[in-house]
C-alpha cells in the first residue's frame, strides 16, 4: 500500500513497514514503488504498475505530483535541510516532498544551489534520497532546467553557441552532437530535463528573446529542434521540451509575452509545422506565456489538447512556464486578482490541457496545491482530469528510468564538464557570417600591426567576454547586479583579445571601452541591452593607436539579455558604438583597414555604421570558443560559411521583414530599401558556382504519395581557398488559390570543396513546405500543396516542378474544432447528432 500523508489531516498514516523496507533499500525503493522487478522490468512495460500506484496515491499526492518548484539561489548548497523559506509551508527542502509531495523540482537558468558539477550530482542525489524514503510514495522526483546551449549551468562548463548561431550553421548533425554532449552532462548531473529546445519561430528583432529562436524559417527551425531534442534525449534518461507551445516567437511589436502576431493562416503554415517538427522527439511540451488570437495559450482547449494532443498526437508532459497561472492575472489581466480569479487560472488552464504547473517566484507551491485539491473536491475539477495528468507524469518517470536508479553515479561529471571542444569549436566557426568584405579587406595577413578597441571593460574589470555568451549562461539572463565575480558560473573559454594577443603579440594594441551589462534596468533607460561609453583617456588612446595601426578591430554590439528586460526598441548601435566607429575612421590613416566584429543575438547595426567599415563580421554569440572562431576566421583559417537565419532589416522601422513573407514586400514605387541582408547571405573568401541542377523528378502526380523530390546541383569552388558553402534550394515562383510566399526554403546541405574542385550535392527537399491553406479569410480548410509549377531555384540555375493533383502530406483534416458543432470541445459523434438535428430543423 502506498500513501503517507504527514499533513496529519486524518488521511491515512504512512505503512511503517514499508517506510523501514524504503529507509533500507535506498535505490530499489522507487523501482518497489510502481511494483517493477530489481532490473527495472516489468511485463507490460510498467504501465499497469503505474495505475495502481496511481490508485493507491492521495489526491494530495496526486497534485503534489502536478507541482514543480523552483530551488534557485538556495546559497548554501542543497539537501534536506537547506533553508527553504521562499514559500509558505515549507521550511526546508526536505519539506517540499514530505510536507507537499512535490513532484518536481527545477533550476531556471544557471541560479543553481551551487555551479560545482561534483557537489551538485551528491547534492541531488542525497535530495532524491531523502525524497524517495521520506515521501511516503517512493515516487523519484524529476528534476528540470534550462541548459540552452550546453550545460550552463556549472563552472567550467561548455557554453555552446547560442540558437540564432545554430541556425546560421544549417549544420544540423553538429547541432545535434552539440544537444548529445549536454544530455549526457545533465544526465550525470543528476538531472532528467531539458527545457528546450526553443521553437519559436523569428519575426521581430525587437523581442528580448531573438537570440532563442534559430530562425525566421519554418522547417530550417523545425530541423534543428527536433536534431536537438533528439540529442538531449539519446541517452535515455533525459526529457527535452518543445517551448513555447505555441506562437511565443511573434509577440506584438516584440514586447516578450505578448499576444502573437499572427492569423491561422500563419500560424497552420509556419508556426505550428516547427513546433510539430520538434515534437517527434520530445517528451515534454511548455506553453507560450503569450496569448493568441486573444487567448492565452495557457487556457486554450484549442492548442493544448485540440491542436497539440488530438491533431499531433502528443501524448507526453504539458508544463506551464514560470508562475504562468499567476500571469493570467497579472500579465494578461484575463482574470481579476481575486481567489475566484485564482481558481479559474487553475481550472482553465488544466481543463484545457495541462498537466504540471511551475512554481517560480510568484507561486508559492501550496497556493496551487490547495486550490487544485479544492477545486476537485468541491465538483469543479474533475479527478479523473488529475489522474490523467498525473499517469503521463509517471509514465514521464519511468521511461526515464527514474523509478529503477533515482539517483546517479557521481564520478561521471566530472570528465563531461567542458568537453565536447571539437564540437562548440566547429560550431562557433560555422556560425559566423561574413556580411561585407570591400576590396577583400579580410582574410588579414597575420604580419600587420593591429588595434582592438570596442565595449570590453566595466571598472577596469574585463567582461567583454558576456557579449560573446549572451542570455542562460551566467546567472539567468548573463549577468546580474553587474558582479562579476559573485554571479553566475564562468563557463570554459577563449576571447577575441585573449586570442589576438597570441597571434599577434606586441603588434595588437588594445584599448577596450566602457561596458557595463545591466540587462534589468536597461530596459527602462535605453533599450540598448547594456550600458556603453568612451571615456576621454580610452578616446586619446584609441586616436593615438589608429593613427599607426594596418587594421583596427572594433567589437559592436549588444550585452546579455534576455525576456521581458531583453526587449528593444532600437536596430542601430548604441550612440557610443557609432561613434566610436567614426572616431576609428576619422582616426585612421587611408590604408587601414576597419573590421567590425559584431556580438550579438539580433541584427543590431545599420548601415549608417557599416559604411564607415571595410569588412563586417557577424558573430552572433558564438559562447566557449568565440576567440578561437573569431581570430581563426579574420586570418583565413578558417573560410566562413554561415548564412543568416533571419532578414536584417534596413531600419527598426521595417521590422517584421521576413523572407517568406507574402508580396509585395514595400509599396508600389519604392526603392527596395527595406532590407540590409536578406535571408541566407553571408560571404566567403572564395566564389561559388552552381550548374546542372537537375531534379529526381519533374512531375508529381500526388504530393500525399510523394512528400519529397531530391534535385542535385553542382557546387564548383572557382576561388584561390578551399571552403564550406551552404547550398540552399528555394522555390521562387507559384500561383495558386491563395497568395503564395516570396521565396520558400525547400531543403539546404553543407559541403566542403576544395578550391577548383566541384561536388555535387543530392538535396532532399521537404515538399511539405509547399503545403498552404486553401480558402477565403478564415484559413480552416485543410493544408494542400495545390497543383500547378513551382520554379525550383540554387542561385541562379532553375527547374519547374509540376504538380499535377491537389495533395495534403501534414495535415489531412480542416482546422481542428471546426466540425465541433455543439461547441463542446470534442469532435465527436454527438457533433453528427447536432448537425443532422439542426438540417431537420432547417428543413421543418
Ligand atoms: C522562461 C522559460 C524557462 C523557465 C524556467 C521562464 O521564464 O520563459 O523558457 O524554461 O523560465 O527557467
Amino acid at each position: 500500500m502506498v500513501n503517507g500523508n504527514s499533513h496529519g489531516d486524518g488521511s491515512e498514516p504512512v505503512d511503517e513497514s514499508r517506510r523501514t523496507f524504503m529507509r533500507a533499500t535506498g535505490a530499489a525503493t522507487a523501482a518497489s514503488a510502481v511494483g517493477l522487478g530489481a532490473n527495472g522490468a516489468a511485463a507490460d512495460g510498467g504501465r499497469r504498475e503505474i495505475d495502481r500506484i496511481l490508485d493507491e496515491l492521495t489526491l494530495e499526492q496526486k497534485v503534489g505530483q502536478m507541482t514543480q518548484v523552483a530551488i534557485d539561489d538556495l546559497g548554501e548548497g542543497f539537501g534536506p535541510e537547506t533553508a527553504f523559506d521562499d514559500h509558505d509551508n515549507a521550511d526546508t527542502l526536505g519539506d517540499l516532498f514530505t510536507e507537499l509531495h512535490v513532484g518536481s523540482i527545477l533550476n531556471g537558468g544557471a541560479s543553481g544551489p551551487t555551479f560545482d558539477g561534483e557537489e551538485y550530482v551528491a547534492g541531488l542525489n542525497a535530495l532524491q534520497k531523502f525524497n524517495v524514503e521520506h515521501n511516503g510514495t517512493g515516487i523519484p522526483f524529476v528534476w528540470g532546467g534550462d541548459s540552452l546551449h550546453g550545460n550552463t549551468l556549472l563552472d567550467g562548463c561548455t557554453s555552446f553557441p547560442q540558437r540564432l548561431n545554430m541556425g546560421v550553421t544549417r549544420d544540423v548533425d553538429l547541432v545535434e552532437a552539440a544537444a548529445i554532449h549536454t544530455g549526457n552532462e545533465i544526465a550525470a548531473m543528476g538531472g532528467h530535463w531539458i527545457f528546450g529546445p526553443t521553437v519559436d519561430l523569428l519575426r521581430d528583432m525587437r523581442w528580448g528573446r531573438y537570440f532563442e529562436g534559430h530562425s525566421e524559417d519554418s522547417m530550417l527551425l523545425g530541423e534543428l529542434a527536433k536534431a536537438r531534442a533528439r540529442g538531449f534525449e539519446r541517452n535515455g534518461r533525459v526529457a527535452a521540451t518543445v517551448k513555447h507551445f505555441a506562437g511565443y516567437g511573434t509577440p506584438n511589436t516584440g514586447k516578450d509575452r505578448a499576444h502573437a502576431r499572427t492569423s491561422m493562416r500563419d500560424l497552420r503554415t509556419r508556426q505550428l509545422p516547427a513546433y510539430r517538427r520538434a515534437l517527434e522527439e520530445a517528451k515534454t511540451v511548455m506553453v507560450n506565456s503569450g496569448a493568441v488570437n486573444g487567448k492565452p495559450a495557457h487556457v486554450s482547449h484549442w492548442l493544448l489538447t485540440q491542436v497539440l494532443r488530438e491533431r499531433f498526437g502528443f501524448d507526453g508532459v504539458v508544463l506551464t512556464d514560470w508562475d504562468d497561472f499567476e500571469r493570467l492575472i497579472s500579465n494578461h489581466e484575463y482574470l481579476p486578482d481575486t481567489e475566484s480569479g485564482w481558481r479559474q487560472a487553475i481550472k482553465q488552464g488544466i481543463e484545457a490541457g495541462i498537466d504540471m504547473h511551475m512554481c517560480g517566484g510568484e507561486t508559492p507551491p501550496t497556493a496551487f496545491i490547495e486550490t487544485t485539491i479544492d477545486l476537485v473536491e468541491s465538483g469543479e475539477l474533475s479527478e479523473a482530469r488529475i489522474d490523467e495528468s498525473v499517469r503521463r507524469i509517471l509514465e514521464l518517470k519511468r521511461e526515464l528510468g527514474l523509478f529503477e536508479t533515482p539517483s546517479v553515479d557521481e564520478g561521471e561529471i566530472g570528465d563531461l564538464v567542458g568537453g565536447a571542444r571539437d564540437v562548440s569549436e566547429r560550431l562557433a566557426k560555422e556560425s559566423l557570417v561574413l556580411l561585407q568584405n570591400e576590396d577583400d579587406a579580410l582574410p588579414l595577413s597575420g604580419g600587420e600591426e593591429v588595434l582592438l578597441t570596442g565595449p570590453g571593460v566595466e571598472d577596469g574589470t574585463p567582461n567583454r567576454f558576456l557579449m560573446q555568451h549572451g542570455g542562460w549562461t551566467l546567472g539567468w539572463q548573463g549577468i546580474e547586479d553587474g558582479d562579476l565575480t559573485a554571479d553566475g558560473p564562468r563557463p570554459r573559454q577563449n576571447t577575441i583579445a585573449g586570442e589576438l594577443e597570441a597571434r599577434l603579440g606586441d603588434r595588437l594594441t588594445h584599448v577596450p571601452t566602457e561596458f557595463r551589462a545591466a540587462p534589468y534596468e536597461s530596459i527602462f533607460e535605453n533599450f540598448d541591452n547594456g550600458f556603453f561609453d568612451v571615456t576621454d583617456e580610452q578616446e586619446a588612446a584609441i586616436a593615438d593607436a589608429a593613427g599607426t595601426a594596418e587594421t583596427v578591430v572594433v567589437v559592436l554590439g549588444e550585452g546579455p539579455h534576455n525576456e521581458g528586460f531583453g526587449d528593444r526598441d532600437k536596430m542601430r548601435f548604441p550612440e557610443a558604438q557609432r561613434d566610436l566607429v567614426e572616431l576609428v575612421d576619422a582616426e585612421t590613416g587611408d590604408d587601414a583597414t576597419l573590421v567590425g566584429v559584431v556580438l550579438a543575438g539580433s541584427p543590431r547595426g545599420t548601415q549608417e555604421t557599416f559604411e564607415h567599415l571595410d569588412a563586417v563580421l557577424f558573430a552572433g554569440q558564438p559562447g566557449s570558443d568565440a576567440g578561437v572562431a573569431v581570430t581563426e576566421t579574420l586570418f583565413g583559417d578558417y573560410n566562413p560559411s554561415g548564412k543568416l537565419p533571419f532578414t536584417w532589416e534596413a531600419n527598426v522601422g521595417h521590422v517584421p521583414q521576413f523572407y517568406d513573407e507574402y508580396p509585395p514586400r514595400q509599396s508600389v514605387g519604392a526603392e527596395d530599401g527595406t532590407v540590409q541582408y536578406e535571408f541566407g547571405h553571408g560571404l566567403s573568401y572564395t566564389d561559388w558556382e552552381y550548374s546542372g541542377l537537375d531534379l529526381s523528378r519533374e512531375t508529381i502526380g500526388k504530393p500525399s504519395a510523394k512528400t519529397s523530390v531530391t534535385a542535385t546541383v553542382t557546387v564548383e569552388n572557382t576561388g584561390d581557398v578551399a571552403g564550406e558553402h551552404i547550398v540552399e534550394v528555394y522555390n521562387t515562383e507559384s500561383y495558386g488559390s491563395v497568395l503564395q510566399p516570396h521565396r520558400r526554403l525547400l531543403g539546404f546541405e553543407r559541403v566542403q570543396v576544395d578550391a577548383g574542385d566541384a561536388e555535387t550535392v543530392a538535396i532532399d527537399l521537404d515538399l511539405s513546405t509547399l503545403e498552404v491553406v486553401p480558402g477565403d479569410v478564415p484559413g480552416h480548410r485543410r493544408k494542400l500543396v495545390e497543383p500547378g509549377e513551382y520554379e525550383i531555384a540554387v542561385g541562379d540555375e532553375t527547374a519547374t516542378l509540376t504538380v499535377r493533383n491537389a495533395g495534403t502530406i501534414t495535415d489531412p483534416e480542416p482546422m481542428p474544432g471546426r466540425y465541433d458543432i455543439d461547441a463542446n470541445g470534442d469532435e465527436d459523434l454527438d457533433d453528427v447528432m447536432e448537425l443532422y438535428r439542426r438540417i431537420k430543423r432547417r428543413e421543418r
